[in-house]
């Protein structure tokens, strides 16, 4: 084969930003997903394209059970849709074993289209309907109550239904971590959570079945799930004490960190990031040394989302443009932009070409296609010269793109699934101009004439 010529560059030496790992003259390059060739798939499915692989999703939930399994007996992992509800994507979770955490209707509705019984749903979220509730109560969803208005429209729900709703209230606490996250739920240090526990322990036709949290996501040390699962273990013991009552689970909530890059971030994400077992290992060492009956454990859920998936989404992109700003400096223009990576804002996600012979990297600014300033995918990473039409991947992009993308000037595309014997399977169709035709409508004065 002809090798591709290549533009001479003249760049100026300068010392920039001392790394500890030196500078690197080489990029991977990453020409196939699970043994599926990157060319192969655009040909197939088309340009920019999600991919996700059911084998990294099976393999990375097996890790997390397993470091939780071997440290404590009862462990139960809920998938927590807002991160990734693909049906095909959710459907391999609760395969693996998992139950369903929801914080809107929307998504309980989803997670009953997708076969999950009513009473393997955690229901949380500060915006639940009457309506809504009422649905749970009837399904034997557990309600992980956000607020006292939420209590109050429970109380009052169940004060005249025949089945008896089976709730958890959400805790925020100081956990070391600044600042607070004390958006949600009921607060353990002002009294709080003892007021609406006291509450929900006067009423009939409700059973207090455990207790929730989530302290923070992307949380970068374990030592806060620590503090955390310490001071609901306590709650849980003083509530056995005060009502003879005993809950039958702690639920720690999300929030473990990814293997991806924060901005602003020194060391790159997966050198950071902690394992599942430093996790399993804070939470479970405070819950086993609180001092519960060992026959009164609570089960522990855990609704892990990021971590879970991150690893295992790709997106496949195509170089539309090169160019060079005003001051030198090199640009790419690609066929993906923030609206489809909406974690870009606050990740510096590792770029790979799907192809390259170059031996030269070039301090680069990787553009999307958005007609709009803030559609910057990197602002700097050290490049090889592409061509348009050469295809780049974006790694480590399960969590949250899929469910926080924008329609914006462009159509979301083709989602495809490898599944563990590498076959593929379009799992979301790329929208179309009709699927927004079918969502608009005109006022009959507004009707186009036919020309
Ligand atoms: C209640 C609840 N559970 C679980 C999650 C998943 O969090 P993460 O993706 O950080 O693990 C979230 C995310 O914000 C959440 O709000």
């Amino acid at each position: 084969m002809k090798e591709r010529y290549e533009k001479p560059v003249i760049s100026r030496i300068n010392a920039g930003i001392p790394d500890k790992f030196g500078m690197s003259s080489r990029i991977r390059q990453v020409s196939s997903i699970n043994n599926v060739p990157v060319q192969q798939i655009v040909e197939q499915y088309g340009s920019p394209c999600f991919v996700i692989s059911e084998q990294t999703i099976r393999n990375t939930y097996k890790d997390a059970y397993r470091a939780f399994s071997t440290r404590y007996p009862k462990v139960q992992f809920a998938w927590s849709y807002k991160t990734n509800y693909l049906d095909a994507v959710c459907q391999v979770f609760h395969n693996e074993g998992s139950w369903a955490e929801v914080v809107s209707i929307f998504e309980y509705e989803k997670a009953l289209a997708n076969g999950v019984p009513g009473n393997r749903i955690l229901f949380n979220g500060p915006e639940k309907s009457a309506d809504d509730l009422i649905k749970a109560v009837q399904n034997g969803s557990y309600i992980h109550i956000d607020h006292f208005d939420e209590l109050y429209t429970l109380i009052g729900i169940t004060q005249n239904a025949d089945k008896t709703a089976k709730v958890a209230i959400r805790i925020n606490m100081d956990t070391g971590v600044y600042p607070k996250w004390d958006r949600f739920g009921f607060n353990l240090e002002n009294g709080e959570a003892w007021n609406a526990i006291t509450r929900i322990m006067m009423q009939d036709k409700m059973e207090l079945v455990g207790l929730h949290t989530h302290i923070g996501t992307y949380m970068m040390t374990p030592d806060p799930y620590g503090v955390a699962a310490a001071k609901m273990s306590k709650l849980m013991i003083d509530i056995e004490n005060r009502f003879n009552h005993t809950l039958t689970y702690i639920d720690l909530g999300g929030g473990f960190a990814s293997k991806n890059t924060l901005k602003g971030a020194y060391l790159p994400g997966k050198d950071t990031c902690p394992s599942f077992d430093q996790y399993a290992d804070a939470i479970t060492n405070a819950i086993i040394s609180s001092g519960i009956d060992i026959d009164k454990l609570p089960t522990l859920f855990l609704e892990t989302g990021r971590a879970l998936i991150d690893d295992a989404g790709y997106l496949i992109g195509s170089v539309k443009a090169n160019k060079r700003l005003s001051d030198g400096r090199k640009s790419l223009v690609i066929d993906i932009g923030v609206n489809n990576l909406f974690t870009s804002f606050w990740y510096n996600h590792d770029i790979f070409p799907a192809f390259t012979e170059s031996k030269v990297l070039e301090d680069t600014t990787i553009y999307g296609p958005l007609c709009m300033n803030i559609d910057i995918i990197r602002e700097a990473i050290l490049f090889p010269p592409l061509e348009p039409g050469d295809n780049v991947v974006i790694e480590r992009i399960g969590a949250y793109n899929m469910t926080q993308w924008l329609q914006f000037i462009t159509l979301r595309p083709n989602i495809v699934l490898i599944d563990t014997k590498g076959q593929m399977h379009l799992i979301r169709k790329q929208e179309t101009i009709d699927t927004f035709k079918a969502q608009e409508q005109y006022p009959e004065h507004l009707k186009p004439k036919e020309i």
